[in-house]
């Protein structure tokens, strides 16, 4: 150990007199093998030791983070800064070192970074280094990677020399830290490898503004002109495309055709050519000095041919033709060769410049936060109706609220009216000006920019934060308009070619509102889902599709979130799923729904919540160990039936043993759960069930906030990890329903048993499908059930249509009710099941309006109800007061409109 540190030590004196402390980087997030951010190489007399230069010490299961496919965002930090040192990350496999794969190359250094003190170089705790850090999000491939890492290097050119370039095999210094990965790929991504993300252009989520170019010049001569005319061509690889470029000044007139050629004939004077591509030339092909033409989708033999030298440009005049040699000049952000480069980021460490933000943006992707690696960020939707009829949906927003930015993606099903403007606008009362999205950017209906809105984000989680979108058409009329909500979202597809849009909202009714808005597919036979982890369906809502001009159009609201559900939702485990089904071959849209919002249950009074973070102590996580603490949530439901349904979750468990979970009351045990290690998903504990026959005083209790949850590994001496439960009341908006017997299964058969205890309410229906050979049964007491004694039972005669399927319905009354199929009855399992039925007064024959009323609804009403106004204006709190009250009558008469829109609420517009 003491060698260790003094091995440390002196590495790190070399390191510092030889090239006076040069740009040192680590991952925060994932997690990286090792604290050290001085691991380094410089050839030929300081190699890397292993492939992180931790020679073969990394165990890489003790810590890796699981990953899904698609936008990622990473966090990493600078221990000592260099300035324009660029950064590049790739993607390797412990188990073939042969292949890695370039996620990200040539990201500009910051050089407005600093360290402070609590940073420390080489060990534990990391993440620290606030005014250095940098979070970026590039794209993980969808493939099928068990034991990966991501390699981030800190190229060090030295900047004497405005020509220096680090390749491969330079003296430069170059930093090195690795993070330990599992991908865990969707269908589509199964059994791939490395070998399928070769390609750079395809691991690009946009088009990266330091993607390699080649540089091109071609002497151009004619038998007309003694002097050669210079042109130029660019070769983007990441675009695919060629860009000729000549000089205005000598095509002035006459200019017709610009073409590529190669030659057929070299032996006959003038050699002969073949043009393979040509393209006239228009106006608006002309700038101020130059003209450009560019060659999109060149095929590969295309390319080769340029590389080769192969490849001629050709211009036509009219009075003349040019040919010359396409000649390579030189490269710029060539695979691994690095030049001294920095570009602009926010105080939080974000990429700024205007190749990320505004209507420039070229790579917006680079700066979305997603994943667990970003740091918390606010998530805002809104329906987008046509301006006269408030029920019908015809758009939707999602908004991402990071730093000092916003992420605006807008679906518009209607886009054959002209649209002059989108803009968000906030409450009067802030005095902000209406924020104006980039038009431009809309294409087909949807929208993705980024742009920078300190002003209007300080006002976040107040009432005078962004409240409407307006879009109006060229004459000012307005077209469409939503209120804007904190909420939830996903959309469908890649982040920069989206096919879709979500929104989700939770409502008084504890219900999820969704409403999709998706491009329609052609597809023979397709679903629409929510599906939580294990492809386990939440809800088939493929019977919501209606067409909607070119779009499809889903929009519902799921009732009765069961623990599982909301757990999900809360650990963002939900995703909404196109499958389409065509000659037997099967495509899938996967996209995960954003986590909901901490307001949910933090500032919504008298609302319930039904989640419980558990952490060590009861206290946040401690930061900076060797170890990330295990850390844990946990979702408690007191469904219709008084049943109460608990699901929990521990993540980072990495130490032996199984974990146990009680809940408590002020002095009782109320119950003992086991967790169990979860099949799928490595260092998580698990664990779901129910308490059914909720007592008076568990109730109670759950109403007072009373109860405790403790997770402890009775194995070990660790922390135990601990919550306090919010209130859990039971929902007012229940419904009478029919419970199909076995429905998920094998209906009312022996292959469905054995069949849980039913928990019903008194006027729900107990309906049993079922074929030849099985009756329904009605036991006359709990004894004869438990013996599959028949002899007084009662058969229920069912109806049938084909004689091959029978159905018998039966109301069900209070009490426990007994169930059995006559021959199969005490069978193993045995085919039978119990109902228990209570009665309640909560019952509403139909949902009632305010189930339905969105949660930010209800919190933006309570804020408004506290609101006093500004002390400067105090004739606006009369009208203030007034309009509380108006609006209060208003929401008793009208409470589905007040929902709907607030615009029918007019005599209250200034919030
Ligand atoms: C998964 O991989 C397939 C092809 O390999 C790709 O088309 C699809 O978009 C990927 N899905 C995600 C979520 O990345
Ligand atoms: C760097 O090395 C790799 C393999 O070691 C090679 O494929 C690549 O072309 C090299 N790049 C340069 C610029 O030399
Ligand atoms: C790298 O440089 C060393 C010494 O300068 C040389 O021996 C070696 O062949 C070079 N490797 C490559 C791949 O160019
Ligand atoms: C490139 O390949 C395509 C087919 O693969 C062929 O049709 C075309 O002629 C080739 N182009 C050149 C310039 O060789
Ligand atoms: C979802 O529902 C539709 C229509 O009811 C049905 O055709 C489809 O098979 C269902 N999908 C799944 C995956 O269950
Ligand atoms: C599906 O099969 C039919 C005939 O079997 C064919 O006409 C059709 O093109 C196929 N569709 C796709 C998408 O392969
Ligand atoms: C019903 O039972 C009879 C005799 O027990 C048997 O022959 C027949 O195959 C059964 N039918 C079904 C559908 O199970
Ligand atoms: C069902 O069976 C009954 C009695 O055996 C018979 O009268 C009736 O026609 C049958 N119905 C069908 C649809 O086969």
């Amino acid at each position: 150990m003491l060698n260790y540190f003094r091995h440390l030590v002196a590495l790190h004196f070399v390191v510092c007199l030889v090239a006076h402390c040069t740009g040192h980087v680590r991952f925060v997030c994932p997690r990286p093998q090792s604290p050290r951010s001085d691991v380094f190489q410089q050839l030929p007399n300081h190699p890397l030791d292993g492939q992180c230069g931790l020679g073969g010490s990394v165990q890489f299961d003790s810590e890796y983070k699981e990953v899904s496919p698609g936008p990622f965002t990473i966090r990493f930090e600078e221990t000592v800064v260099h300035n324009d040192s660029p950064f590049s990350i790739s993607l390797h496999d412990f188990d073939n070192s042969e292949k890695s794969c370039l996620l990200l190359d040539h990201i500009p250094h910051n050089n407005a970074a600093g360290v402070r003190k609590q940073c420390h170089i080489s060990r534990y705790p990391i993440g620290h280094c606030s005014e250095s850090t940098y979070y970026i999000t590039i794209n993980i491939p969808n493939i099928t990677c068990k034991k990966c890492y991501l390699q981030i290097k800190s190229v060090h050119v030295p900047n004497s020399n405005q020509d220096t370039r680090c390749g491969n095999n330079s003296s430069c210094q170059v930093y090195y830290s690795c993070a330990n990965i599992r991908i865990r790929p969707t269908a589509s991504g199964h059994g791939k490898g490395l070998e399928s993300c070769q390609k750079y252009s395809f691991n690009l989520l946009g088009i990266w503004p330091y993607r390699p170019q080649k540089y091109f010049k071609a002497e151009l001569k004619s038998d007309k002109s003694a002097s050669p005319v210079a042109g130029a061509a660019v070769y983007d690889e990441v675009l695919n495309q060629i860009h000729a470029d000549l000089p205005r000044k000598v095509f002035q007139t006459g200019l017709m055709k610009i073409g590529l050629s190669t030659v057929r004939n070299s032996n006959t004077t003038p050699p002969e050519y073949d043009v393979i591509y040509s393209s006239p030339v228009s106006p608006h092909d002309y700038d101020q000095s130059r003209i450009n033409i560019k060659f999109r989708d060149v095929p590969d033999n295309v390319s080769r041919m340029l590389m080769d030298g192969e490849l001629y440009l050709n211009i036509i005049t009219t009075t003349t033709e040019y040919i010359g040699v396409l000649d390579m000049k030189h490269e710029e952000f060539e695979k691994g060769i690095y030049a001294p480069m920095h570009t602009q980021y926010s105080k939080g460490g974000w990429l700024s410049s205007p190749e990320f933000l505004g209507v420039k943006a070229v790579y917006p992707a680079a700066t979305y936060p997603t994943g667990p690696c970003s740091p918390p960020s606010r998530h805002y939707i809104s329906h987008l109706h046509l301006r006269d009829d408030l029920t019908d949906t015809v758009g939707a927003l999602a908004m991402t609220v990071i730093d000092d930015r916003l992420h605006i993606f807008i679906k518009l099903t209607d886009h054959k009216q002209p649209i002059a403007s989108i803009q968000l606008i906030s409450s009067q009362l802030s005095g902000l000006l209406p924020l104006n999205l980039p038009v431009s950017k809309l294409k087909n209906g949807y929208l993705f920019t980024v742009i920078q809105a300190s002003k209007w984000i300080k006002e976040i989680g107040t009432l005078m934060f962004l409240k409407k979108v307006e879009i109006r058409t060229v004459d000012n009329k307005l077209l469409m308009d939503g209120l804007i909500e904190e909420g939830i979202y996903s959309f469908m597809g890649d982040i920069d070619e989206v096919h879709g849009l979500g929104i989700f909202q939770i409502t008084k009714g504890r219900f999820l509102q969704y409403t999709v808005i998706m491009e329609k597919t052609g597809c023979e036979k397709q679903s629409v889902l929510l599906e939580g982890p294990e492809s386990i369906i939440i809800s088939n809502i493929t019977n919501q599709l209606t067409s909607k001009y070119d779009d499809y159009l889903l929009e519902g609201y799921i009732k009765e979130l069961s623990s599982d559900t909301i757990l999900n939702l809360w650990l963002g485990k939900i995703s909404l799923i196109m499958k389409c089904e065509e000659n037997k071959t099967f495509t899938e849209v996967v996209s995960k729904l954003t986590r909901p919002g901490k307001w949910y249950c933090a500032d919504i009074e008298n609302e319930h919540c039904s989640v419980v973070e558990l952490t060590p102590g009861g206290f946040g996580e401690v930061e900076g160990e060797a170890f990330v603490q295990p850390s844990g949530l946990a979702a408690f439901v007191l469904d219709r039936a008084k049943v109460l349904q608990y699901s929990i979750f521990i993540g980072g468990v990495i130490k032996r043993g199984l974990l146990e979970a009680t809940l408590t009351d002020e002095d009782h045990l109320i119950l003992t759960i086991t967790l169990h290690r979860s099949s799928a998903h490595d260092h998580v504990f698990e664990a779901r069930g129910q308490l059914p026959q909720s007592s008076p005083d568990l109730i109670k209790n759950l109403l007072l906030g009373r109860l405790n949850l403790h997770v402890t590994n009775p194995g070990q001496v660790t922390k135990p990890l601990f919550g306090a439960l919010p209130v859990i009341t039971q929902s007012e908006c229940i419904d009478s329903k029919t419970l199909v017997v076995g429905e998920d299964k094998e209906k009312w058969s022996y292959d469905s048993s054995p069949f849980d205890t039913i928990h019903a309410l008194v006027g729900d229906k107990l309906v049993f499908i079922y074929t030849a050979n099985t009756t329904v049964h009605k036991f006359k007491t709990r004894e004869d059930y438990e013996t599959c004694n028949l002899q007084n039972a009662v058969k229920l005669e069912g109806s049938t249509r084909d004689n091959i399927t029978w159905t018998v319905t039966y109301i069900l009354t209070p009490g426990s009710n007994y169930f059995g199929s006559d021959n199969q009855c005490d069978l193993s399992p045995p085919f039978k099941v119990s109902v228990s039925v209570i009665q309640t007064d909560k019952i509403v024959s139909e949902s009632r309006d305010d189930c339905t009323i969105s949660l930010y609804q209800v919190w933006r009403q309570q804020n408004l109800n506290r609101y006093d106004g500004p002390n400067v204006v105090g004739s606006a709190i009369g009208g203030l007061i007034a309009g509380i009250i108006i609006l209060f009558l208003f929401h008793l008469v009208e409470r589905r409109h007040q929902n709907k829109h607030e615009r029918t609420n007019s005599g209250f517009q200034r919030f």
